[in-house]
């Protein structure tokens, strides 16, 4: 997964369109695009991307950077982007901007003829790399040795397509932080229990919000045998939470809400539900980066807003909207590091690639674990 950027394969097609400004020969370098500045790469990439023309289509995730997400066809989270990709189907590529879990999904769901390509290769998630298949394959061996507990697996789309895979092998499925309640409640009406990968806190904020006690959840630590738990724990636990995180959510804590409530009496605090249960207690609202925003730009002006999520949205949101007064919960900045690795220089060398009739950084999933997975996002994609 976390490799150099490499030219994968040509086109199966005869190339059709040319960026005229592009020398043949010049976009399969990579190394030549670190050393042209951001602002000097617009006109080529808009250039390169009005020369595919319909062929491709370039999806944006909210954290990415202004000079990236400038270009998307369509912005979302991770949810609006995955529909979005399912409905790409007139596309031959889909450029997704955003980190390696979601080019993944849309690599499962796309059509036969498309191609998905992630800018830089080196963008994963590093929640998404908490959990990995042996480490699941192995935890679900244990909980049947403890006997039948009847668990339905959810894995979170931050994860990889081979967990993907397997929780559509066992009876699960995938859910977002937007439809997260209606997978857990989905699952609970097949099973009786849910094991949750790979984020402890959506997990547990989830269960919380559906009135399932913090007494009926335990914590599964992977380095440790039967996760640190014992039988009993297990058999009387309703939720088991894998024990992982978002480094950049897990920074907000109470304090921050406490001095923002201090400092901006009457503020609305709205934060992601990757937050800390005790940070998400404490907030007036909690959603996924699309819910996030749409609760920003729908507020009237003069509206005072705290946001507990990666500082690209906020600082956009604070730029589209100077009416209202939106800031970071945490005064100290949270970048999503490798989001931030997708860069103009990328983005304009998988264009200019795409134009000269070669696909780098091509994304895909082999056929059986597609197929796994795409069971999975289907009884997601399904209920949302
Ligand atoms: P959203 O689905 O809310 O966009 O979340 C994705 C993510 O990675 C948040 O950290
Ligand atoms: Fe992963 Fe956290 Fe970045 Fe979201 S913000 S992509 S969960 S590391």
């Amino acid at each position: 997964m976390k490799m150099a950027p490499t030219v994968l394969e040509p086109l199966q097609q005869p190339e059709t369109v040319r960026v005229p400004e592009v020398e043949k020969g010049v976009g399969c370098n990579f190394d030549s695009y670190l050393l042209v500045p951001d602002h000097t790469l617009d006109e080529r990439i808009a250039a390169a991307k009005q020369a595919l023309g319909e062929r491709v289509v370039l999806l944006g995730h909210h954290y990415q950077r202004d000079e990236v997400v400038k270009f998307a066809d369509f912005q979302g989270d991770s949810l609006k982007l995955s529909q979005q990709a399912a409905a790409q189907s007139g596309a031959e590529f889909i450029v997704f901007c955003g980190v390696h879990f979601m080019a993944e999904s849309a690599d499962i769901l796309r059509q036969p003829h498309q191609q998905v390509i992630l800018p830089d290769l080196n963008a994963g998630c590093s929640m998404a790399d908490m959990a990995d298949i042996e480490q699941v394959e192995d935890c679900w061996e244990q909980l049947e040795e403890v006997g039948p507990l009847n668990v339905i697996p959810i894995t979170y789309m931050n994860s990889t397509a081979a967990i993907k895979a397997f929780t559509g092998r066992k009876g699960g499925a995938v859910c977002t932080s937007s439809n997260a309640s209606a997978l857990f409640g989905w699952a609970l009406a097949r099973g009786e229990r849910i094991l949750f990968l790979p984020d402890e806190h959506l997990g547990r904020n989830t269960a919380y919000r559906m009135g399932i006690g913090l007494e009926e959840m335990v914590v599964w630590d992977p380095r440790r045998d039967l996760g640190g738990l014992t039988p009993e724990q297990l058999r009387q636990a309703r939720v088991i939470l894998w024990k992982g995180y978002c480094s950049v959510h897990q920074r907000f804590l109470p304090e921050h809400v406490e001095r923002i409530r201090r400092q901006h009496p009457g503020i609305r605090v709205i934060v992601h539900p990757e937050c800390r249960w005790e940070v998400c207690q404490q907030a007036d609202e909690l959603g996924s980066t699309e819910k996030i925003r749409q609760a920003v730009v729908a507020s009237p002006p003069g509206s005072q807003w705290a946001v507990g999520t990666e500082i690209h949205l906020v600082n956009r949101l604070a730029r589209e909207h100077p009416e209202k007064f939106i800031v970071s919960l945490d005064p100290n900045v949270c970048v999503c590091t490798t989001m931030f690795r997708i860069a103009p220089q990328h983005l304009c060398w998988v264009l200019e690639n795409l134009t000269a009739g070669r696909v780098v950084n091509r994304i895909q999933v082999d056929a059986e674990t597609r197929t796994w997975a795409c069971v999975a996002l289907d009884r997601m994609l399904s209920l949302s």
